[in-house]
């Protein structure tokens, strides 16, 4: 933490990518307040780079430091913040020399997943808290790590799983644990999202100018460049992500378990495949079930690319959740919340809820959580357990698809205790230099 002015000045009319305009952004800042929290954002393209826009909304933050392996980016997004706030922050292309930084307090990870255990693990270590994206991690062992991390050097880590600072879920999720629905007995989750058409193969290319592949690539395996496996399309393939299953799965299964209160399933399975686009590029299923035993409910996740509708909620095809139980269903997504009764003798069995909508801006609530508690030093929202929950189980479901089996988790051990084979999917194997950390 600084104790020194701000140097907020320069409203420029730059527009972010993220579509919020630079000057609305100043606009909400207190050019008066101190800067006592000074931020990082590794991974500048999408995601990182709309949180890092967010969290300096608020006073007294500001941004030293910046690191990606695509330099034009990294210039263009430098430019930008210096345009909008008068001082460039410094550049880095290793995510280790930008942790040198000097006075950086926190650090956005924005990276794509393969990358953000490695990452997470060197900001603890050099004593940065942490904001960083989901899926905290792109398997099971690295999510693991990456609370043992969090713990040992104490730090404060948000994970980019937002529904846990929405007023909109929060409210739902109260609402759920009143009991007025009776006993839950199935959870579904879904997303039937509406992209996904037309992803072409196309050959291997050269390496665009001032991209560092090798260190996108970092502990993937190595492979000539290929745009489809690149910026944003990456999710689409097992070495750097898990496709619909991790990438909205994690948001979605967060919000069942926290409505649950579980934290881990007893056995899994699936089926599904590229049925809809059998030719297109992605190496993950466009259509997936995946079907979880917990104790006292069952939860079945469905995944299409290329739907845009959604059960329950047809006023928007947002990803959802909807708890199933004697008395009514609650359904709930980004947008709105709603309670179906069941009937009995023409009689509800529980009063219908109308939707219900958001009316604040989530990511917000969500990036101000974390600057507070980064001074308070309590936990944030979604702490990195629950990162790690959420990425145990929507992993699990890529392994019983990829697997082919009918999966028996063992929580005690973190096994999957009757496939033993199928345990290599827990642990990445990297590609040298680079390695998983080993606890210190
Ligand atoms: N919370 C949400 O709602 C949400 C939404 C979208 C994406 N995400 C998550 O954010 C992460 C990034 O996704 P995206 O769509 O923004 O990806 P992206 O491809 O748009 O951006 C990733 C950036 O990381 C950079 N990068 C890659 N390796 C790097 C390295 N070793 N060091 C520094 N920079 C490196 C890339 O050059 C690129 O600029 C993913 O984990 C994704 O799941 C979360």
């Amino acid at each position: 933490m600084h104790d020194r002015r701000s140097f907020i000045k320069n409203l420029g009319a730059a527009t972010l990518a993220t579509g919020i305009p630079l000057t609305q952004l100043n606009a909400n800042r207190n050019p008066t307040a101190d800067v006592n929290v000074r931020v990082g954002l590794i991974g500048v393209r999408g995601m990182g780079w709309a949180n890092l826009s967010s969290f300096l909304k608020i006073p007294g933050t500001s941004c030293i430091a910046l690191c990606d392996v695509d330099s034009s980016l990294l210039e263009r997004r430098a430019l930008e913040l210096e345009s909008s706030f008068g001082k460039r922050p410094k550049t880095f292309n290793d995510h280790r020399e930008f942790l040198k930084a000097k006075g950086l307090d926190a650090v956005i990870i924005g990276t794509p997943d393969h990358w953000h255990c490695i990452q997470i693990t060197d900001a603890c270590a050099a004593g940065k808290d942490v904001y960083v994206e989901k899926p905290i991690a792109n398997s099971i062992t690295e999510a693991n790590l990456m609370v043992e991390a969090t713990r040992k050097y104490n730090r404060v880590v948000q994970v980019g799983q937002w529904q846990r600072s929405d007023p909109h879920w929060i409210e739902a999720i109260s609402y759920l644990k009143t009991g007025v629905l009776g006993r839950i007995r199935q959870v579904r989750a879904w997303a039937t999202v509406n992209y996904g058409k037309g992803f072409d193969v196309v050959p291997d290319s050269p390496t665009p100018p001032g991209v560092d592949y090798d260190r996108w690539l970092g502990p993937a395996p190595a492979r000539p460049f290929n745009q489809n496996r690149f910026h944003g399309s990456f999710r689409y393939f097992w070495d750097y992500a898990g496709g619909l299953m991790t990438d909205w799965g994690v948001h979605m299964l967060d919000m069942v378990l926290a409505g649950m209160e579980v934290s881990s399933p007893n056995s899994v399975m699936a089926i599904g495949g590229k049925m809809a686009f059998p030719d297109n590029a992605a190496e993950t299923p466009d259509t997936l079930t995946t079907v979880y035993d917990f104790d006292n409910f069952s939860l079945v996740w469905d995944q299409y690319m290329a739907m845009g509708t959604s059960p329950y909620l047809e006023e928007s095809g947002e990803p959802g959740v909807a708890f199933i139980g004697e008395n009514g269903i609650l359904a709930i997504n980004r947008v709105s919340w709603k309670v179906l009764p069941f009937q009995e003798d023409g009689k509800y069995l529980v009063e219908a809820l109308p939707p219900r909508k958001s009316s604040v801006n989530p990511l917000d609530e969500h990036t101000k959580n974390f600057y507070d508690c980064i001074l308070s030093r309590k936990d944030p929202n979604c702490t990195i357990e629950m990162g790690r929950d959420a990425a145990l189980v929507a992993h699990l479901g890529n392994i019983a698809y990829r697997s082919g089996k009918r999966l028996e988790w063992d929580p005690a051990k973190g096994i999957i205790s009757n496939h033993s084979k199928v345990n290599s999917y827990l642990t990445p194997s990297y590609r040298q230099p680079w390695k998983l950390w080993n606890g210190s």
